[in-house]
């Protein structure tokens, strides 16, 4: 068992085997990123207000212009049937259950209409990679907007794959069905990860903007420039993201990338951060550095893979508690109004390099 929750705990490995545990649980590299979106959280130090009258508390926030009742977001993850057999269904019912937004990766091995038709009525987004054969991702985008998907995330840090030791080691194949390749057979996360089309730039975007006709939403922006630029290009949303770690090794952590984009944007789009999204009080760090909120990748599939639709809903649950106990303690009942006063350096003579 590791001394950081979810990061290779034993249990899981045993449950999912050597492949799906690797693949789900690595990152690229020496994984010092990996660890370091855990460690970032922990940098942080909350400041609290006394004395305020928190009895009662909202955790509500505004995405894309529609109040949510709160910040989590499930984030898009691929193969969750190699975590559960449940896969996509599952996440997407614990999200339901707790009125969390939904982002379902293009990677799915689960159809978008039959996880939109697991939804119901509840909020979702779908992630887009953009493949070499455009007709593939244009086909998804189509099948998205038909099934209501409200928004249009597009991961812009995947032109090629991290380098993952774990999945060469493990050769690591997945062998359920994919939306992308429903009847083929099974592929290597190598041939998986060839279809990613490295040649896209900022030019292509409107490409897939038009053709969605929904907000478009970049993930995976860790500089301050690019995010301009995104604002420029008519994104109504950022996400402030190194791909859990499983990309470039030794990028800094997204939240301690947060805030020079939060300066950059200056309100223009909405900005989401993860990476290592294990409490309610990372949650209320995110917001208080001018996040409107955060996405939770593996702290929700390992509650997936441990228990199905109801061990990721005890996840999301969890954390939820765990927001609104902190916007007690903080002495700041309205998650909206946090800000950079409720945070601080953790230790004395850090100051000077804090935002
Ligand atoms: C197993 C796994 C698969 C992922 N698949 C995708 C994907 O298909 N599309 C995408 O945009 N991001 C993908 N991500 C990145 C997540 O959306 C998110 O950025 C990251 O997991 C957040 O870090 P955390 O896992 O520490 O919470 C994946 C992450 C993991 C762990």
């Amino acid at each position: 068992m590791s001394d950081r929750p979810g990061l290779d705990d034993a249990d899981l490995e045993a449950l999912l085997g050597p492949g799906a545990h690797g693949y789900f649980a690595g990152g690229a590299g020496d994984e010092l990123t990996l660890r370091d979106n855990l460690d970032a959280w922990r940098r942080i130090a909350l400041t609290p207000r006394v004395l305020v009258d928190v009895s009662e508390r909202d955790l509500g926030t505004t995405l894309l212009g529609r109040r949510r009742p709160h910040p989590i977001v499930v984030a898009p993850m691929a193969y969750q049937k190699h975590a559960h057999a449940s896969g996509e269904l599952g996440t997407a019912a614990a999200a339901a259950a707790t009125e969390s937004l939904y982002v379902l990766s293009s990677q799915t091995t689960t159809s978008p209409s039959a996880v939109a038709e697991a939804l119901g009525p509840s909020d979702r987004w779908f992630q887009l990679y953009v493949f070499t054969d455009r007709s593939v991702s244009h086909d998804l985008v189509a099948e998205a907007r038909e099934s209501g998907y409200e928004a249009l995330v597009i991961t812009v840090d995947f032109p090629v794959a991290g380098w993952r030791e774990r999945d060469k080691r493990t050769g690591f194949r997945v062998e359920h069905p994919i939306a992308l390749n429903p009847s083929g057979p099974p592929l290597t996360i190598e041939q998986l990860f060839a279809m990613h089309d490295a040649s896209l730039t900022w030019d292509d975007l409107a490409e897939f903007a038009e053709a969605a006709g929904m907000p478009v939403v970049l993930k995976g922006v860790l500089r301050a420039d690019d995010a301009e630029r995104a604002v420029e290009a008519g994104a109504a949303g950022i996400i402030v993201s190194n791909h859990g770690g499983r990309q470039l090794d030794t990028t800094l952590a997204g939240i301690d990338a947060l805030p020079p984009i939060v300066d950059a944007v200056a309100g223009r789009a909405d900005l989401l951060v993860d990476g290592g999204v294990t409490r309610g009080w990372d949650v209320a760090k995110a917001l208080a550095l001018g996040a409107d909120a955060v996405l939770v990748g593996r702290h929700v599939l390992w509650g997936l893979a441990r228990g199905g639709a109801a061990g990721a809903e005890e996840v999301l649950q969890q954390l939820l508690a765990e927001l609104d106990s902190t916007l007690a303690l903080l002495g700041c009942p309205r998650a909206a109004d946090l800000d950079a006063s409720y945070v601080g350096p953790r230790r004395a003579g850090e100051a000077s390099s804090w935002p």
